[in-house]
């Protein structure tokens, strides 16, 4: 009795300690560069430089090296972890690159919170856009940081204004730049009333704060100059007027986007917005399965695979499935069950991910991600538990952006060919639909580079050749209906040559374009057309 006592409440002491966040943006907004300066803070890296970004290059698209280089990074990427004042923090790296963007919203499944980077100079960008819709969508907390302070960048409130209005948040500033570009003299941190100066020739270092009393401290004038000072001031009162005060409810519900500015370049306003984060960032947050809510504090584990890299030596066909733990302890060499497939499964060298390296952990706990070697039983969504049965929802498919047939080259390979295609599938690489009619197979992707992806792939690792073959189809949209209706009778009917099963034998209506969707709807208003699936998790 005492030592379950004992170890009830060490999980909950770790479960407390830990934060687990991705940092999303538009390219180039600078989430390597604030990722690394973070790390530094934690220790976990010592010098600039160590974290690689994992964009793809310019003109990448026929550059295999390329392919497998960002495959590499990638991994390595995946989960950067480190401890900083008692917490030990998770960042997990979400692709930029647009063609990736549904990776990016996977992860996104397995985040507590978020950190949005906003460049100063472009403001809100297409991909940052895309990106908060799907935090939004499931009311993720959000903080945001602006970002490259030391070049010149819009007006700091129409930029907020941008922020509200593009991206729909509702903000409150953490903290307020004194001058911009050739003219930005530091960061007046509002939410620990002090001033951290830019010095350019401190550069990469760390001042210390200056303390003062309030935005009307004289200090502020001997610091800055009485001209910047009355500017701050003025600017602070209207913000005190304009936006909210903070409200840790609102923010822990989505309802409030407290803002950061800085640089992460010349890691300025860094340390600022990661002492907020560990102060007000939500810890491992209950999760919604089909029987029941889990809690973290739980005594039983339980996780979901969010995320499968394949090996990147082509000869091991292993592949690593990255489990977020929603509850429990994760213990090394328990038997656990895969539910989807009702198999029993012990891991005997479960890996838990740092700054730079991986190493195999005994035990995990609610938060932290632990990767597991797989010969092929996971698939992305799958759960994970000490036997109950039970699955976690919420991983969603977004109806791809390019369609095309893909047909087997070499006869022979046939089988190697529906090994491949299923087990990229399963990886997340791209979705395939197998159409009601004839059984012909189409994939469908995020973008074009995907393509070269499968067909690189399919012959290095599974020796199969394909070719593909266009279609002309504007949006997968997967039905909602009463299948044994006659209004559904009528429309499997008429639109026969456009219907298709996913993956998981869900029913898509193939659109060729958007007149066709508006027609459907019209014609069979029962029978509802989403853009959107979740995977089910049951076969
Ligand atoms: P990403 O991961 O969001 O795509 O962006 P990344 O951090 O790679 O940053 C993109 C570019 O912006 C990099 O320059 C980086 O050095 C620069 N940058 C990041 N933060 C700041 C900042 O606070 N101020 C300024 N002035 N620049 C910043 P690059 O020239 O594209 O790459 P590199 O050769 O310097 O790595």
């Amino acid at each position: 009795m005492h030592s379950l006592k004992f170890n009830m409440s060490n999980l909950l002491q770790e479960i407390q300690k830990r934060k687990t966040f991705g940092i999303i943006s538009h390219p180039d907004a600078g989430k390597t560069t604030l990722t690394e300066k973070l790390l530094l803070f934690g220790g976990a890296i010592q010098e600039a430089g160590a974290v690689k970004s994992n964009k793809i290059k310019k003109g990448a698209t026929s550059d295999f090296m390329e392919i497998e280089r960002q495959r590499g990074i990638s991994v390595a990427t995946s989960v950067l972890a480190f401890e900083y004042k008692d917490h030990k923090i998770n960042i997990l790296d979400t692709p930029g690159h647009k063609d990736f963007a549904e990776d990016t919203y996977r992860t996104l499944t397995a985040v507590d919170s978020v950190i949005v980077v906003i460049d100063v100079a472009k403001g809100v960008e297409e991909q940052t856009e895309k990106l908060v819709k799907v935090c939004r969508m499931r009311n993720i907390p959000m903080l945001v940081f602006i970002n490259k302070l030391d070049r010149e960048g819009k007006d700091a409130f129409d930029l907020l204004d941008e922020v509200e209005q593009k991206l729909g948040l509702h903000v409150t500033p953490l903290s307020w730049p004194i001058g911009m570009g050739a003219e930005f003299q530091g960061i007046y941190n509002i939410w620990e009333n002090n001033i951290q100066l830019f010095l350019e020739d401190k550069k990469q270092k760390v001042g210390e704060a200056i303390k003062i009393e309030d935005v009307n401290d004289p200090k502020i004038d001997e610091l800055v100059g009485e001209k910047a000072a009355n500017a701050l001031r003025e600017e602070i009162e209207l913000t005190t007027s304009v936006y909210p005060e903070f409200d840790r409810e609102a923010y822990m519900k989505g309802d409030l986007q407290p803002v950061f500015f800085g640089s992460a370049l010349n890691n300025f306003g860094v340390r600022e917005l990661l002492d907020a984060f560990i102060e007000i960032a939500p810890m491992p947050q209950p999760k919604e399965s089909d029987k029941r809510i889990v809690e973290p504090e739980e005594e039983k584990f339980s996780g979901f695979v969010f995320k499968i890299h394949a090996n990147m030596d082509p000869k091991h066909r292993d592949r690593l499935a990255f489990v977020k733990i929603v509850s429990g302890t994760f213990k090394r060499n328990e038997n656990y069950l895969l539910v989807r497939e009702n198999k029993k499964m012990k891991f005997a060298s479960p890996n838990a991910f740092f700054a730079d390296k991986k190493e195999i952990v005994d035990e995990s706990f609610p938060g932290d991600i632990v990767g597991l070697h797989d010969t092929g039983n996971f698939r992305i969504g799958d759960t994970l538990t000490a036997g109950e049965v039970m699955s976690f929802r919420g991983i969603p498919s977004f109806s791809p952006e390019h369609f095309r047939f893909i047909n087997n080259d070499d006869p022979l390979k046939a089988k190697q060919l529906a090994k491949g295609i299923d087990q990229l599938m399963d990886e997340g690489v791209a979705q395939l639909f197998t159409m009601e009619m004839n059984g012909r197979k189409i994939i469908g992707t995020v973008g074009a580079l995907q393509y070269e992806v499968i067909q690189y792939r399919l012959e290095h690792e599974y020796g199969a050749k394909c070719s593909y073959e266009p279609i002309n189809i504007y949006k997968a949209c997967w039905v909602e209906a009463d299948e044994k209706s006659d209004e559904f009778k009528e429309f499997a009917r008429l639109r026969q040559r456009f219907l298709a099963r996913d993956k998981y034998d869900q029913l898509v209506f193939l659109a060729d374009s958007s007149f066709t969707i508006t027609m459907n709807q019209e014609k069979f208003p029962n029978i509802k057309l989403h853009f959107i699936s979740e995977f089910r998790n049951e076969d």
